[in-house]
C-alpha cells in the first residue's frame, strides 16, 4: 500500500483527486494538506472539509500557507467560481481541521515514516516548498512527488505558464530542484481529458451520491470553461496524477532537463522542458508526454462506482 499526502487547493478537479484517492485499497492518505490557489486559503480548506466529511474519510485536513513564498495570491474564481467549489451544496459541516500547520503535518508524517511517502500535490507548491526548506532530510523520505503543474507546449494563465506554477513558481523552483524524483503531469496531458457531455451522462450512469456530486460540479465547471476558454469539456487537470498511480501505463512519461523561469519576465512561472534534449544538461524531471484517455474514463468511472 502506498503512503501518500495530496497537497491541493479544491477546486473542482481537485476534488475528483480526493474522489480517486480517497477510498482506493492502494492508498494509504495520511492526510489533505491544503493552500491558497484556486480561491483564498479560507474557502480552498473548507472545501476540502466538506469534500472529507462528504465521502465519510477518516484524513486529517491541515491547512498551510495563505501566500505563495514571493508573489502575490492568484485565485482561480472564474473557472471555480466564489466558493472555489461552485455548483454543489454539500451538507452542514461537522468536522474540523486538523490543529497542526500543513508545513508542519508534511515533515512530521515524512519523517515519522517508517515507509516512503509519496507527495501528490494538485496546486501551488507553496506548502510543500517550505517544508523542504525547513527540514532538508524529509527528501530522504519521499518516494516520489507526482504534480499537476506546468506544460511543455502553452501555458493556460500566460501563453507560458500554466496556473499551479504560475501561482508560486519560487516554490516550483524549490521542488523540481530538490534531487527527488518528480513526475510533472502538466496542461500537455491533462487538456486531452476533457468532460464532454457524454462523459458526464456516462458518470450520471453510476448512480450514487458521489457520482451525483460529481456530476452537478462537472456541470459548473464545464460552463466556466466554455465561457472563459471556449472549451465544450472541461480538462479534468488534476485526478490525472492520482490516476497514474493507480495505473502508471496511463501515461507515457519522458525523462528530460527541465527548469522553471523564476526570471520575472513574460514568461515567468514556464515550465522550460528540453522535450528533444538540446541543451545536454543533467536530466531532472519525468514529464507527461501523453495519455491513454480510455483508460483515464475507466479510472474515474471505477472510483466512483466504489462509493
Ligand atoms: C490547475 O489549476 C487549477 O485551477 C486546477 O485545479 C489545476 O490544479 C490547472 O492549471
Ligand atoms: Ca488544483
Amino acid at each position: 500500500m502506498r503512503k501518500m499526502i495530496l497537497d491541493c487547493d479544491p477546486g473542482h478537479d481537485d476534488a475528483v483527486a480526493i474522489i480517486l484517492v480517497g477510498n482506493n485499497p492502494e492508498f494509504e492518505l495520511l492526510g489533505i494538506t491544503v493552500e491558497s490557489g484556486n480561491q483564498t486559503l479560507k474557502k480552498t480548506g473548507r472545501n476540502a472539509l466538506n469534500l472529507v466529511q462528504f465521502l465519510e474519510l477518516d484524513v486529517p485536513v491541515c491547512l498551510g500557507a495563505t501566500n505563495p513564498i514571493i508573489k502575490e495570491v492568484e485565485i482561480c474564481d472564474a473557472i471555480h467560481g466564489e466558493s472555489g467549489l461552485d455548483g454543489f451544496d454539500f451538507p452542514e459541516l461537522k468536522i474540523d481541521f486538523d490543529s497542526r500547520h500543513a508545513v508542519d503535518f508534511i515533515i512530521q508524517s515524512v519523517m515519522n515514516s517508517t515507509e516512503k511517502i509519496t507527495m501528490v500535490t494538485t496546486g501551488p507548491m507553496t506548502n510543500l516548498a517550505l517544508a523542504i526548506r525547513m527540514e532538508p532530510r524529509i527528501l530522504d523520505n519521499i518516494e516520489e512527488v507526482v504534480l499537476m503543474g506546468g506544460s511543455f507546449q502553452n501555458g493556460n494563465v500566460t501563453p507560458a505558464a500554466e496556473f499551479n506554477v504560475y501561482c508560486d513558481p519560487e516554490a516550483a523552483h524549490i521542488v523540481f530542484n530538490s534531487n527527488v524524483k518528480v513526475t510533472m503531469v502538466g496542461l500537455d496531458v491533462t487538456r486531452k481529458v476533457l468532460t464532454y457531455p457524454a462523459i458526464i451522462e456516462r458518470m450520471e450512469k453510476v448512480n450514487n451520491h458521489v457520482s451525483d456530486m460529481f456530476v452537478k460540479l462537472m456541470k459548473v465547471f464545464n460552463e466556466n470553461q466554455k465561457r472563459v476558454f471556449g472549451f465544450e469539456g472541461s480538462p479534468l487537470h488534476d485526478p490525472v496524477t492520482i490516476a497514474y498511480l493507480i495505473d502508471p501505463t496511463l501515461l507515457e512519461v519522458v525523462f528530460v532537463h527541465c527548469d522553471i523561469d523564476i526570471s520575472h519576465s513574460t514568461s515567468y512561472g514556464r515550465t522550460n522542458c528540453d522535450i528533444f534534449d538540446y541543451l545536454k544538461l543533467e536530466k531532472n524531471i519525468y514529464v507527461a508526454k501523453d495519455i491513454d484517455v480510455k483508460k483515464f474514463w475507466n479510472i474515474i468511472e471505477d472510483s466512483l462506482k466504489r462509493y
